[in-house]
């Protein structure tokens, strides 16, 4: 049981969210143990049941939830990470990550995080420009040792998701032109800091329609071909992440099994490891973001539920126009209205969800659903909000993973002027 209704109300695992909110207060961000391990097991046991991806690694993508409790658990179940930052290098290593199962992306890598990875031993460098791959290489060099790396390819194939969220075109900014790619391999494998080890590509982000990653694999199976004429043999191949999550009833999510099944299928035979790096689908719809309603605004041809959350919390709905479920806590008999469910920051961008239907008072609490993906990860404190708690159910317990900043915390580091 992950989150769920019982007797009405919602629930993550065996405790009420209302329990929860009286408890830790609202916004808070509810995380159930068992969605999260469930999530990353999916990945494993696949991998792990196919010849093809027995050596095969699930490098958790930071980036959409960074909570050391999160990351200590997906290292503890053997998960490896993929990190876009110093930061992130940092933040993993302190939840006890496996350095040499982390890789390292991202267009603007800089020599000192070059040099701190290459200091923890990481498995593997996606560069993604020559001009990169010539500063890794002087980098490792002056340090005496060798880096070893995959490039990322742009294969330039269309994802059909959100134009911010798709990253595999050829205008985009990521990776090397599939065209280049070959020989900016022949140079990277002449260089003395340099070991080429992998080839890795990210096409775009909830994919919902796995064919993408089939389109993509191809292109890349090509490249690696024409890599071994050229007397450079590859022992990895990282597809990225990218799969999606259902953020309504509407949404089919693919099982994993049938996303990487036919992938591996494909490889089978060509002794490459199999690195993936998923974000969303391992935290999506682990989390909900539990608020209250403040206030219930009756507007000109509108109706406004204000909630104590808002788009400094959850940045999607205004940032992407993304759809999150929004449920109360405890259903009312009373007749639903329309709503604009929205936070108090002083931007008409702050909405969680338009046109909602809802049966609720002032003082209910509402759980906004599939959170746990760039949610918190994405959270800032505009308009001097304290971010959110995080509290993580397991079980009957839960425990507070990250406790409510303070408003002082907020200021700390800034300075007033001498005169
Ligand atoms: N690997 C690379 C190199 C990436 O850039 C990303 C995500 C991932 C893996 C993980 O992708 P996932 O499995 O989570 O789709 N903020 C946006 C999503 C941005 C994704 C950026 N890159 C959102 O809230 O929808």
């Amino acid at each position: 049981m992950t989150i769920h209704l019982k007797d009405n109300a919602w629930q993550v695992e065996n405790l009420p969210l209302a329990d929860i909110a009286e408890r830790f207060g609202t916004p808070t961000y509810v995380y159930s143990r068992s969605a999260l391990e469930n999530a990353l097991a999916e990945y494993q046991q696949t991998l792990a049941a196919h010849p093809a991806g027995k050596d095969g690694l699930v490098c958790f993508a930071i980036k959409s939830n960074s909570n050391l409790a999160i990351l200590n658990l997906f290292a503890r179940m053997g998960a490896g990470f993929d990190i876009v930052s110093g930061g992130e290098l940092q933040r993993a290593l302190a939840a006890g990550a496996d350095a040499q199962k982390i890789v390292f992306s991202g267009v603007g890598k800089s020599a000192a995080e070059m040099r701190q990875a290459l200091e923890a031993g990481i498995f593997c460098f996606n560069v993604e420009s020559a001009p990169e791959l010539e500063r890794l290489n002087e980098v490792a060099v002056s340090m005496g040792k060798k880096a070893p790396v995959s490039l990322r390819v742009n294969p330039n194939v269309d994802p059909k998701t959100h134009p911010y969220i798709s990253t595999g075109l050829k205008e985009s900014k990521f990776g090397v032109p599939h065209d280049r790619a070959r020989e900016i391999y022949r140079r990277a494998a002449g260089l003395p800091g340099i070991t080429v080890t992998g080839i890795d590509c990210h096409i775009g982000s909830q994919l919902l329609d796995p064919s993408p990653f089939a389109a993509a694999l191809e292109r890349l199976l090509g490249l690696i071909d024409d890599l071994a004429a050229d007397g450079i043999t590859l022992s990895h191949l990282d597809l990225g992440g990218g799969l999606g999550i259902s953020y309504c009833e509407t949404d089919q999510q693919p099982a994993v099994k049938d996303y990487l099944t036919p992938l591996l299928d494909r490889v089978a035979g060509r002794n490459l490891k199999i690195v993936l790096e998923p974000g969303r689908r391992l935290v999506g719809n682990a989390a909900v973001l539990l608020s209250r309603i403040e206030y219930l605004k009756e507007g000109e041809g509108k109706n406004f539920c204000i909630i104590d959350a808002a788009m400094n919390d959850l940045m999607r709905p205004a940032l992407y126009e993304a759809w999150h479920e929004i449920r109360p806590v405890a259903a009312r008999s009373a007749s639903a209205k329309t709503y604009d469910v929205v936070g108090p920051v002083c931007e008409s961008g702050d909405f969680l969800g338009q046109q909602r239907q809802l049966a609720v008072e002032a003082g209910d609490l509402l759980a906004i659903f599939s959170a746990g993906a760039y949610g918190m990860a994405m959270s800032s404190n505009y308009n001097t909000r304290p971010r959110a708690a995080e509290v993580l159910v397991d079980g009957s317990e839960a425990h507070l993973i990250r406790r409510r900043e303070t408003v002082a915390e907020l200021y700390a580091n800034e300075q007033l002027l001498p005169k």
